[in-house]
């Protein structure tokens, strides 16, 4: 509803214990990736996100049966019945991750039918690997205004080369090449966790895929993947959003179940900054300094410092000690937060993609717009430290992203609430 907003106040400290939602980028590519088998699988830590709802639309578009019980997370989607490979452009519009299923339905019917995707509005986001490694592999595409038309003549296994790790590519291309006869290779592939999960899924339904050093992706062709049961990883990038909330209204936190092997840089730029973090296993123990140090970074492919945590990272520097450099590196227009912190008394001066932060002592509440997933987190995050009360629009961008994030941050002491305008 465009008539809501988040209403932040200037929340102390935030304390106790806090679970984690499943990977929203793990289980995106994962719904889709259930086009290749046919019949009932089991998807299990499910997050009850908006974009899982759409991913849900999608494969019932495409003549898949799907029954989500969102309270235990549980998601059974039976794909036997199956029949279309046409997505409308009202579903393609709603998320890029939707262009993930062109890869499976390339693989399932030989042919796709699809609107280019939309989603958040973080550069030109192009998807010229994608096409250009379905072409390499056989596939014939032709774009007419905005429909993307797409069929095999004759598949053929090789070795694929990314110019750039791109996440969504990668897993494309892995999903289409399950059907090519042969060893199919990708090249410089992005190895982010959420891909891993993926291919974890994949090897569960029957398929062959070995990673090999450095960035190697090697499919074997598969001729039948059966259906799953499997529970989807925890999100690394909410851990992330929960610590760098405590890092900002202050106090200590625990998140259990947390992919902390996947987050080092992360977490070693959270102690850089002089706060207290405990991994025990998978469980992260995290108490804020009051005397925050800036810390500077850059954005990279994984295991390099995630670029969906710098727009939350990057508000943790507006009320640190000193001078940060934040340099994105992945999306040519992921600073549009910059805008919005400081109306709220941020001191941050913008360089095309690289932001020169001076830590401040306070910031001050403001109306604010968020304009996508991660900026609605950074926004939200400024208002737990801003004097006064925060009102944030583009409600949809957290609930896409989140699952149910103010209640969580509502339950760890914070004051955030949504409300009606
Ligand atoms: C995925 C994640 C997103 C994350 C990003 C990088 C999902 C649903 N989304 O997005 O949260 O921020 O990985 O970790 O998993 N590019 C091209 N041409 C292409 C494809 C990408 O130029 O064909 C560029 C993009 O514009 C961007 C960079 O490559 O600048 C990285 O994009 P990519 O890794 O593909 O991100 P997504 O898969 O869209």
């Amino acid at each position: 509803m465009n008539n809501e907003y988040i209403l932040v106040e200037s929340s102390n400290s935030i304390f106790g214990q806090v679970d984690l939602a499943g990977a929203k980028n793990a289980v995106l590519v994962i719904m889709a990736s259930l086009i290749l088998t046919s019949g009932k699988s089991i998807l299990k830590n499910v997050p009850n996100s908006e974009d899982v709802w759409q991913m849900m639309n999608l494969l019932k578009q495409l003549g898949a049966h799907v029954n989500f019980d969102f309270e235990n997370g549980k998601l059974e989607v039976d794909t036997s019945t199956i029949n279309k490979f046409v997505v409308s452009p009202e579903i393609m519009k709603k998320m890029r991750a939707s262009i993930l299923v062109m890869g499976p339905l390339l693989a399932r019917f030989s042919k796709a039918e699809v609107a280019l995707p939309g989603g958040c509005i973080l550069g030109a986001r192009p998807i010229d690997f994608h096409l250009k490694l379905f072409k390499e592999m056989g596939v014939q595409i032709s774009l007419s205004g905005e429909f993307l038309s797409a069929h095999v003549t004759k598949w053929q296994a090789k070795r694929l080369v990314l110019e750039y790790p791109s996440v969504g590519a990668t897993e494309n291309a892995l999903m289409a090449a399950l059907a090519i006869p042969g060893t199919t290779q990708i090249i410089n592939a992005a190895i982010e966790p959420e891909v891993l999960d993926l291919i974890e899924i994949l090897k569960k339904m029957g398929a062959q895929i070995n990673i090999l050093p450095p960035a190697t992706i090697e499919i074997k062709h598969a001729a039948f993947l059966n259906p799953v049961e499997h529970e989807i990883m925890p999100d690394r990038l909410e851990a992330g959003s929960l610590l760098l909330a405590a890092a900002v209204a202050g106090g200590e936190i625990i998140v259990e179940k947390a992919p902390a092997h996947h987050m080092d840089v992360f977490l070693m730029k959270l102690k850089e900054m002089g706060h207290d973090v405990q991994v025990l296993d998978n469980v992260i123990k995290f108490k804020a300094t009051k005397n925050p140090q800036a810390v500077s970074f850059r954005t990279m492919p994984h295991p390099g410092f995630p670029t969906d945590l710098q727009a939350p990272m990057l508000v943790a520097q507006t009320l640190a000690e000193g001078q940060s450099i934040i340099q994105e590196t992945v999306f040519e227009n992921r600073m549009l937060h910059v805008l919005e912190l400081k109306k709220m008394g941020a001191d941050i001066s913008l360089d095309g993609t690289t932001a020169i932060i001076n830590g401040v002592k306070q910031l001050n509440a403001a109306d604010v717009n968020a304009t996508d997933i991660r900026s609605s987190c950074a926004l939200v995050l400024a208002g737990l430290a801003a004097k006064g009360q925060t009102k944030i629009s583009g409600v949809h961008h957290l609930r896409r992203g989140y699952q149910e994030f103010d209640k969580k941050l509502s339950k760890l002491g914070a004051k955030i609430s949504i409300k009606c305008y």
